[in-house]
């Protein structure tokens, strides 16, 4: 394994002085040398990778959600933006024009305790239509998911202070499902731009773009704390899942899968698959504001504590059954 690993060192900087490629060229989302199982082991910046134990994505099982009735329903701002769709040779990617701007897109309210300015937005997707999102629910993947990618305003200065910082990202995963044709405009407009970006370099000009009318129609969601789910896996980020997808047509489905990780000269690899395999929970809670409102019986999350602040102590050990 060390003179494994040894000799993949020498030959990535062998790589890196013979064709300049530097480490955030060098990951992959496949499996091989440069991808997931490795990111954290050739990289010493990239550690938490592998060793972190709050990481995502995630599989979210619903019967492990746990309802929080005093969590609020999630805010984006209204105001419409410009920016760049691109291929980045990772994923396809929206870049907000600079975020610094007055109209920037804040996101409050939620699980979030502060205010989370928005910077881009990512697409993951798959070469067949089980495959592609970065979260799964029960098990099931999703065609594709698209994140939308914010860091803390009210604390940071921009997205690279904040993503290796405390409370410092929150990103809005939205899972994307097929369907006859799109039904949301504001996913159509990315959507028919989509074949333009085909080639690692390329990128397309989209003005006009509602983040608020991007979200599914939906105030519910499920939120953990979690992490980047590409190098450096950072565990800075609040992840706020939506409950429901918005739909893409196979058409432009098939678009999304004809982009490459190289240029045009040097096409690569498909890049369909560009997501993260799901990471093990580690006792993590994953929260929802989803009041399942059918009162199974043994489902109700009784008042009573054992414990009474400044009181004396009537039950001395903290019950089990006060949760059953
Ligand atoms: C987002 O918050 C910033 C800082 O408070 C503010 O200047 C900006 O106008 C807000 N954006 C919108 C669209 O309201
Ligand atoms: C981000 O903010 C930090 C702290 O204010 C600053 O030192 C750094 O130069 C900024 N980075 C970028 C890329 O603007
Ligand atoms: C809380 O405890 C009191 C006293 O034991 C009991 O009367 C009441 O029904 C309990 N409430 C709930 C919600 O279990």
């Amino acid at each position: 394994m060390k003179t494994n690993l040894g000799l993949c060192i020498t030959l990535i900087s062998l790589l890196e002085s013979v064709y300049g490629t530097t480490w955030s060229e060098w990951w992959k989302y496949a499996d091989g040398i440069s991808g997931p199982e490795f990111w954290g082991l050739l990289n010493l910046e990239w550690t938490i990778c592998t060793k972190g134990k709050r990481q995502s994505p995630v599989n979210i099982e619903p019967k492990r959600l746990v309802y929080d009735p005093y969590m609020k329903n999630i805010h984006i701002d209204q105001a419409h933006v410009g920016g760049w769709l691109l291929n980045n040779g990772h994923d396809i990617k929206f870049k907000i024009d600079d975020p610094a701007k007055p109209n920037s897109i804040n996101i409050t309210k939620g699980p979030l305790s502060y205010m989370y300015r928005v910077i881009d937005i990512t697409i993951h997707f798959g070469s067949s239509d089980d495959l592609g999102s970065d979260h799964t629910i029960e098990g099931k993947s999703f065609p594709a998911e698209i994140q939308l990618t914010a860091f803390n305003s009210d604390i940071y200065a921009n997205f690279t202070s904040a993503e290796v910082s405390p409370n410092g990202l929150t990103v809005i995963g939205i899972l994307v499902q097929i369907n006859e044709e799109s039904t949301n405009r504001e996913f159509e407009k990315l959507a028919q731009e989509f074949k333009r970006v085909k080639y690692k370099g390329n990128e397309v000009r989209v003005e006009d773009l509602s983040l608020h009318d991007l979200m599914p129609e939906t105030y519910s969601f499920m939120t953990y704390e979690g992490s980047l789910t590409k190098p450096g896996c950072h565990e800075t980020v609040t992840w706020v899942i939506m409950n429901r997808p918005i739909y893409i047509s196979r058409e432009h489905l098939e678009s999304l899968r004809q982009a490459m990780t190289g240029d045009e000269e040097n096409p690569n690899d498909p890049m369909a698959n560009n997501n993260r395999p799901t990471m093990s929970l580690n006792r993590r809670t994953i929260r929802t504001n989803i009041n399942f409102a059918d009162p199974r019986p043994g489902c109700t999350m009784k008042k009573n504590l054992t414990y009474h602040a400044n009181f004396p102590v009537l039950r001395s050990s903290i019950s089990s059954d006060s949760y059953s």
